[in-house]
């Protein structure tokens, strides 16, 4: 079984290079010549081609597209003289929804859409997979083939990917942003830059140990932390008065997933 991967740049470098590592045979198609030249020299054996009719379409079961969302409807377009039965079409394409996929295609081959996020560099992407119709065998494949994303998880509803990739595509940002307003607090009070880092580290070190140890009661987490008449329970009445926290985030997810819904809107 050989995949296509069609567009190798961000996301598709580290598809490629998880294939690669379970030496699993990759037909790429990326029309950018420096992404050629560097995957030659990283990966000697692997295949590229030119054009889609270059490729051994017998030989391929995944049919990857990898490629930004503006670029989508062209490869879709000339996708359909190729695309059988056989096939799996897996998009990576944020808002690129499956019925639009199965109208350019000609609604042959199966449909699959994932969404990871850029924590699949280093395996821990929290990564949403959908599809409509596959049986369970190849459902359990293809979680077997994408394991080195990281944690991946099925939906069962196609909607639930606007809110998925609102907080889990995302999520990396937000935390970033968390932590930079620490790290900023830090620097106000007299913190050197390296210590804010090592410090700020061992916090989250210390939150996914708890995690990893089975402690996923978060209220009783804060209750081990902020005892009562104490400093930390200080902050969290500004953190929590009239759910002001909580509602801030929930209105800027619920702006990023309507974001999402309006990408989706611009392939119809
Ligand atoms: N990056 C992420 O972390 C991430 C996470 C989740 C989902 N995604 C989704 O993944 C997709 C790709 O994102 P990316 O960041 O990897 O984009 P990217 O870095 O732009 O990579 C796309 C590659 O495809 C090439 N390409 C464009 N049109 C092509 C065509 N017609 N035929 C063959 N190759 C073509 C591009 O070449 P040029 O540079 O010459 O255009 C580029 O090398 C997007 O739709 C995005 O929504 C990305």
């Amino acid at each position: 079984m050989t995949s296509l991967l069609i567009g190798c740049g961000n996301l598709g470098k580290i598809i490629l290079d998880g294939f690669q590592k379970k030496d699993k045979k990759v037909f790429v198609l990326d029309n950018n010549s420096k992404v050629k030249r560097e995957i030659s020299k990283k990966y000697g054996k692997v295949k590229f081609c030119e054009t889609l009719s270059e490729v051994k379409w017998k030989s391929i079961k995944y049919i990857m597209i990898c490629v930004k969302p503006k670029f989508a409807k062209e490869i879709l377009n000339e996708l359909k003289n190729f695309c059988e039965k056989t096939h799996i079409i897996i998009s990576f394409v944020a808002g690129l929804k499956t019925n639009i996929i199965l109208k350019y295609t000609g609604a042959k081959s199966e449909v699959v859409r994932i969404m990871p996020n850029i924590f699949i560099e280093t395996n821990n992407s929290a990564t949403a997979i959908f599809t409509k119709n596959l049986n369970h065998k190849l459902k359990k494949k293809l979680k077997t083939d994408f394991s080195s994303f990281g944690i991946l998880i099925w939906i069962y509803s196609e909607k639930q990917l606007d809110f998925f990739t609102a907080m889990f595509g995302g999520g990396p940002a937000y935390l970033f942003f968390f932590l930079d307003c620490l790290n900023r607090l830090n620097k106000k009070n007299g913190i050197k830059a390296n210590d804010s880092f090592l410090l700020l580290g061992s916090l989250l070190e210390g939150t996914l140990k708890q995690i990893k140890m089975g402690n996923t009661n978060f209220e009783k987490l804060i209750s081990t932390v902020a005892s009562k008449g104490g400093t930390t329970e200080e902050a969290l009445k500004i953190f929590s008065r009239n759910q002001s926290f909580y509602s801030l985030l929930e209105r800027a997810i619920l702006k990023a997933k309507k974001k999402s819904l309006e990408i989706s809107e611009d392939f119809i």
